[in-house]
């Protein structure tokens, strides 16, 4: 692991665990004698979906899909390109993100999936920097919120790198 890269930890993954216990704690409440399912965004998220899965007492389903972005030249033109397994209509949904950043993403993903005639349709994200948001989207739970340096870690990358690291991290300016 290219520790040097990094420059600092944010948040440790004792610090994270502990939040993640909380953040399932509410959603268990706010979703008490109902079923949930919990969408996931490859690859990102995958981490934070597995670890809160583990702690929410109500009970869940899930499933994933995949978005690829155009480039930096277009921020926020997303397609789908790999879809939901099976259909969301009627259901409790919670979108589970790693991070929402200027939004763009978010409100793709939400736009998309409330198409589908969820029976509620809420949001989740581990990590939230409202700094450099541009579209306001309404965020039911978050762990974190981040200042303005590129993080890594617990699902985050750079490069396709670091999505292993149990902590996040501050990656050094290049
Ligand atoms: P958006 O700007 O809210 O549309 O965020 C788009 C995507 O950019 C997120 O889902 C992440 O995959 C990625 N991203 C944004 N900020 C960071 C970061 O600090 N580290 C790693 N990925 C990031
Ligand atoms: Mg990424």
């Amino acid at each position: 692991m290219t520790e040097t890269a990094i420059e600092r930890v944010l948040f440790t993954e004792e610090q994270i665990q502990a939040r993640i216990r909380e953040v399932a704690g509410e959603i268990s409440a706010k979703f008490a004698g109902r079923e949930l399912k919990l969408i996931g965004v490859l690859k990102g998220s995958i981490f934070f979906l597995t670890a809160l899965a583990r702690h929410i007492s109500v009970p869940v389903k899930i499933d994933l899909l995949a978005i690829s972005s155009f480039g930096k030249s277009t921020p926020g033109v997303v397609r789908i390109a790999k879809d939901l397994d099976d259909t969301i209509e009627g259901e409790e949904v919670l979108l589970v993100e790693d991070i929402v950043d200027t939004g763009l993403t978010t409100r793709y993903l939400l736009q998309t999936l409330s198409a589908r005639s969820p029976r509620s349709l809420g949001l989740c994200t581990l990590l939230d920097r409202t700094i450099r948001r541009l579209i306001q989207v309404p965020i039911d739970f978050r762990c974190f919120e981040i200042p303005d340096r590129f993080v890594v870690g617990f699902g985050l990358d750079y490069k396709q790198l670091y999505r292993n690291l149990g902590y996040i991290a501050v990656l050094k300016r290049e």
